[in-house]
Order: structure tokens, then C-alpha cells, then sequence
């Protein structure tokens, strides 16, 4: 996971993130009265790096929404994989074990994400997974991370586990 301190500070996709136009393009996309991009050094923006072997199994998100920017795709594998809307308000147990299980291939549809496409992907109650990623190109899918609330920060934890630091980079 490439952390926002990572990017420079003028260049392409920090300037996009930290665009308000696109703030609200993507407020008025989800319909919300307010939105705000995450106070997190590390989080706020991201770029998710997935190498030869890597997956991301099968899961539903915490969060109500994700929005990412597909930057590059492996040579091969990489899908993003989504059996939509599996769980309602009341829990579909059935339909859950049969997609784990691979038995459900018609609830499992792959979205299309090639290089520039924007999703913005509500996945708690879609259960969804990325297919394990082959040959020496990686997967690169930027993450732009916003909350309803202001100052949304991540603990020192997750910052630990995900970028192994707590002080920002220093800028040479
Ligand atoms: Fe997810």
C-alpha cells in the first residue's frame, strides 16, 4: 500500500484527490448532503499494489463506500469479483456459503475495471474479492478515502499494520 505522503504533492493524482470539484462530483454521485476526504497523513489517498500470487479474499467492507481509480491491471487474474446485494436485512447464510463455496457463479458477476475507470462501490452488503494476481505486471488501484465526517483519522494500530510507521515521510 503506497501511503498519501508518498505522492508528490502537485502531481496528478493528489491534485485529483484533493480537487473540490471532484470532492463533490462524487458527494452528488453518492447523494450525500456532506462529504469530506479523510484527515489520515497515510490513508487519506492510497495506491493499492498487488504483485504475482497476491489475492484479497473473499469479503464485505466496514466502510458504506469506495471509491478507487482502476491505474493498471496484471497480465493476468486480478478481478474484481462481486456477488451484489448477498446480504439484505435479513442474513442470506445460504447464498453466502454457496458463493464461498463456488457454487453460486451466476450471483458472482466481474466488474469491469480497466485502467482510468472510477468506481465508487458500496461493499457491505456485497460480498466481493480480488482473484489472485498473475505474472510480473501488479495491479495498481489508487483509493481515494472520504467520510461524511470531518477529521477521520485511523488509529495508531491500523497505521502500524498497514504502513509500518507512525512519522510522516520527510520530504527531501
Ligand atoms: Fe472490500
Amino acid at each position: 500500500m503506497l501511503a498519501y505522503d508518498h505522492f508528490d504533492p502537485v502531481g496528478p493524482l493528489r491534485s485529483l484527490y484533493e480537487c473540490d470539484d471532484v470532492l463533490n462530483f462524487v458527494r452528488r454521485c453518492l447523494g450525500l448532503d456532506e462529504l469530506h476526504r479523510y484527515a489520515d497523513p497515510f490513508g487519506a489517498l492510497n495506491v493499492s499494489i498487488m504483485r504475482d500470487g497476491d489475492v484479497l479474499d473473499w469479503h464485505f467492507d466496514m466502510t458504506d463506500f469506495v471509491v478507487s481509480i482502476a491505474l493498471q491491471s496484471a497480465e493476468s487474474g486480478g478481478d474484481f469479483e462481486n456477488a451484489a446485494n448477498i446480504r439484505g436485512n435479513d442474513h442470506n447464510d445460504q447464498v453466502v456459503a454457496a458463493v464461498l463455496r463456488g457454487d453460486a457463479p451466476e450471483r458472482v458477476r466481474v466488474e469491469p475495471m480497466t485502467p482510468g475507470t472510477l468506481m465508487l462501490f458500496n461493499g457491505r452488503r456485497s460480498m466481493h474479492r480480488v482473484t489472485p494476481i498473475k505474472g510480473a505486471t501488479p495491479r495498481y488501484v489508487a483509493l481515494l478515502a472520504y467520510d461524511t465526517k470531518p477529521g477521520t483519522d485511523s488509529t495508531d494500530a491500523l497505521k502500524l499494520s498497514r504502513y509500518g510507521r507512525l512519522a510522516p515521510r520527510r520530504h527531501e
